[in-house]
């Protein structure tokens, strides 16, 4: 069974693919327990006649028991113009939801959703004293879909002809694209832009979220297909290469921190963390990066 904290936008987007693709037992839940009735019920309509598997919707964490994976997508509210504007009272909401979490389902492998991603995967294992392979948040792999789409939009290619984008560090405004990796249709893409160019793909990239509110309240797509093939690959045992949140433990010369980083997924959560090489440039700005998330962290 998956369990999925929180029955928004997001959450029941992911429940829907899980659902629709047949994957496994979905149970929302919400503190609003009519909500999560309500979304179960729409969700369950797309049910594949083929499947054995079915939804549900509780406000009852005790639930939970027994479920392989449990993403948290809750929020405390809402916030416009940085992903920590609600950072004090989100942590207070992760503690409560970990403390759940421990007591029911010790055993399961737990993704974040839920900003700001990294404070909050980080605090989720602290206070559970999970693995922190079984811990891990679902961003950077949504910041990569957007820096492959400005990238295909900007040299009129499809995705399919970007290779190798990635987006590692903060789910926040110091999140740093990975140029030197990337290759447009089997090009270099630092001998295809200069510094100008660079630095404002690395802005639409970092402001995207923000880009979009103008056009629509929340993201919601994006994140919970991203969040579906972690699931999917942890479900099916299918290794995975994709960057997530994970607290370091020196790992990118980074310790006591979560921030993404290239990992492979399989059944038993994070198998590696992959030490891939970055230019010099990238490096500093990854260890700013971390600096920033260390900081919100000791500020709380
Ligand atoms: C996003 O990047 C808001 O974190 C959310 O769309």
């Amino acid at each position: 069974m998956i369990s999925i904290i929180g029955s928004g936008r997001v959450g029941t987007s992911i429940a829907f693919l899980c659902v629709s693709n047949a994957l496994d037992d979905i149970l929302l839940v919400n503190r609003d327990e009519g909500k999560a009735i309500g979304e179960s019920l729409d969700v369950s309509n797309a049910i594949p006649s083929t499947s054995k598997f079915s939804i549900t919707g509780t406000s009852d964490y005790s639930k939970i028991i027994g479920s392989d994976i449990v993403v948290i997508t809750a929020s405390m509210g809402v916030y416009l113009n940085d992903r920590t504007e609600n950072m004090v009272s989100q942590t207070t909401m992760i503690k409560e939801i970990a403390q759940k979490i421990k007591q029911y389902c010790p055993t399961a492998i737990v993704l974040l959703i839920s900003n700001p991603l990294d404070i909050l995967t980080y605090f989720f294992q602290k206070e559970t004293s999970f693995s922190r392979f079984k811990v891990f948040g679902i961003a950077s792999s949504l910041d990569t879909s957007r820096f492959r789409y400005l990238l295909s939009e900007k040299f009129s290619v499809p995705q399919s002809s970007v290779d190798g984008a990635l987006v590692l560090g903060e789910h926040g405004d110091s999140m740093v694209p990975i140029f030197s990796r990337v290759k447009i249709g089997g090009k270099s893409l630092t001998s295809l832009l200069n510094d100008d160019e660079q630095a404002s793909i690395t802005n639409a990239v970092r402001n995207y979220w923000k880009d979009l509110r103008h056009y629509k309240s929340r993201s919601q797509f994006g994140i919970a297909k991203n969040a579906f093939d972690v699931i999917d690959s942890i479900v099916n045992n299918r290794e995975f290469s994709v960057p997530v949140s994970v607290v370091l433990q020196g790992e990118y010369g980074e310790n006591d921190v979560a921030m993404g980083v290239p990992v492979l997924i399989n059944s038993s959560g994070i198998s590696k963390i992959l030490d891939i090489v970055l230019d010099d440039s990238e490096s500093l700005l990854l260890q700013k990066s971390s600096q920033r998330i260390h900081d919100q962290i000791n500020s709380i």
